[in-house]
């Protein structure tokens, strides 16, 4: 099928790249014309797994183009999918600023027939706005407005492309929602379970879904609280309830708080739907005033492991929201470091690939070479980021480096009683931080017992 994408930011190139990759015909548009200039000359504008070679293959054999000439790219087109940013309004709505304008501007050149589909991630209604906005344009045009959300995960988006779990069509006519079906037949052929729906659910099952997911890790960091009061171990508490298949073992693993360019962003917005719609989404409200206060929290419990220290200094690990991506909105360590500087503590920071992002946006941070350069002399070393490299990081070095042997890792990446018996003070999420043999013979909860014991006695 012919298709041309709207947008080549992460979305749109990821979509681009792997429908080409099933054999479709592509073409990716951008306004901006230098994006596409480089595209041409093979230069990508982001690092992700796979994509590259993908890239390569289909635009050698011209399955995969790029265009910043809209009209030529859209007359005569199957589908043209609207994959353009929806960045966060003053409101906490998803602004639709960018889809608005990109409807305007490619009506004027749609065939007739052709089905326009929304993959950006849009509020409730979106699709029918489009419809209209698309109508006024040309009038009596043949045309439909679907919505075919996207799932991906900055890291593992090729394959989440490729091998997905599912894939949400909607649409409020059936002649459209087959020419979709079409597009994903290969992926359909292969067992990829379908959800056919109207537009509006759609749009809700993207939000609901993100939503889901970070309920699940907000509700996570709330238990690796209480795991650590009780000297317990989340990793056990996690599995024992996630082998529960109504619950499930993903997404149920503590950190700084989840961050990224999804989560924060689409939780607000799927608030905000509540309230716009006067359906409230007080969950949703919560999770997203704990998630921050997650985030606050961690930088005061390591600012009191430093208390008393004069120009103290912290090292840390990451600045990626998460690894494997050079990604670093939302992530903690945009929110943690400037709180550690505002308390008059230097810091050194490494972090693999996200580095040129991030030192922009922490102008006052120092960067290493490498994490033992980071930790050199420093009076404690905090992991925000769970990089593979860290995890095999030599404790040995580690303890020689630091100034104080002080590991504050929010990944849980190290074992505590390793830790230990390096002499280090490590402070983990969610995991008692005493040896396993003392852990037996305390008793996490003596009030309690005590009470339980009274009335036999
Ligand atoms: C997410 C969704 O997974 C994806 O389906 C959607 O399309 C876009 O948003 P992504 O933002 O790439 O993808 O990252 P993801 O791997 O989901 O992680 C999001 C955040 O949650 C990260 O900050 C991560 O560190 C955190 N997280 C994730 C946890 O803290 N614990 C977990 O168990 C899982």
């Amino acid at each position: 099928m012919r298709v041309t994408i709207i947008g080549a930011g992460y979305v749109g190139l990821t979509t681009g790249a792997c429908l080409s990759e099933l054999g479709h015909d592509v073409i990716c548009v951008d306004i901006d014309k230098e994006r596409i200039a480089r595209l041409k000359a093979g230069v990508f504008p982001f690092r992700e797994a796979g994509l590259d070679e993908i890239m390569i293959r289909n635009m050698a054999c011209r399955r995969l183009r790029f265009s910043d000439h809209l009209a030529s790219a859209v007359r005569g087109r199957d589908i043209v999918m609207v994959a353009v940013g929806t960045p966060k309004g003053v409101r906490g709505e998803a602004d639709l600023a960018f889809v608005r304008q990109a409807a305007q501007s490619f009506a004027p050149f749609l065939s007739p027939r052709t089905v326009v589909t929304l993959k950006s991630t849009v509020a409730v209604g979106t699709a029918r706005e489009v419809r209209e906005i698309i109508a006024e344009e040309r009038g009596a045009l043949d045309f439909w407005v679907t919505s075919n959300p996207e799932f991906l995960r900055e890291g593992s988006a090729v394959s989440d492309f490729l091998t997905p779990d599912r894939i949400v069509i909607g649409a409020d006519d059936r002649d459209a929602g087959e020419r979709l079906i079409k597009l994903y037949r290969p992926l359909l052929d292969r067992g990829v379970p379908l959800v056919e729906t109207g537009t509006a659910d759609a749009e809700l099952i993207k939000y609901a879904a993100n939503a889901f997911l970070a309920l699940k890790i907000g509700f996570t960091n709330d238990v690796a609280d209480l795991c650590e009061v009780t000297e317990g171990d989340i990793n056990s508490v996690a599995k024992g309830i996630g082998l529960d298949p109504r619950i499930g073992t993903a997404f149920l693993k503590p950190g700084p708080g989840y961050g990224g360019s999804c989560f924060p962003k689409d939780t607000e917005a799927f608030a905000w739907i509540g309230r716009a719609l006067n359906a409230p989404q007080p969950l949703i409200e919560a999770l997203i005033a704990r998630n921050d206060y997650r985030k606050r929290h961690i930088a005061e419990r390591v600012l009191k492991e430093i208390a008393g220290i004069s120009g103290a200094q912290v090292a840390v690990l990451g600045a990626a929201f998460k690894a494997n991506t050079d990604d670093v909105r939302e992530s903690a360590a945009l929110q943690i470091v400037p709180a550690l500087q505002k308390a008059n503590v230097g810091v050194k920071m490494f972090d693999p690939w996200a580095s040129g992002n991030a030192a922009p946006l922490l102008p006052s941070a120092t960067w290493a070479e490498d994490p033992y350069d980071a930790a050199q002399g420093a009076d404690l070393l905090l992991i925000l980021t769970e990089w593979e490299m860290f995890r095999s990081l030599d404790p040995a070095r580690l303890a020689e480096a630091l100034r104080r042997p002080v590991v504050f890792d929010c990944r849980n990446l190290f074992d505590p009683e390793q830790m230990a018996l390096y002499g280090f003070r490590y402070v983990s999420l969610g995991r008692a931080n005493v040896p396993r043999e003392r852990r037996w013979r305390s008793n996490p909860l003596p009030n309690n017992r005590q009470k339980a014991a009274s009335p036999s006695t």
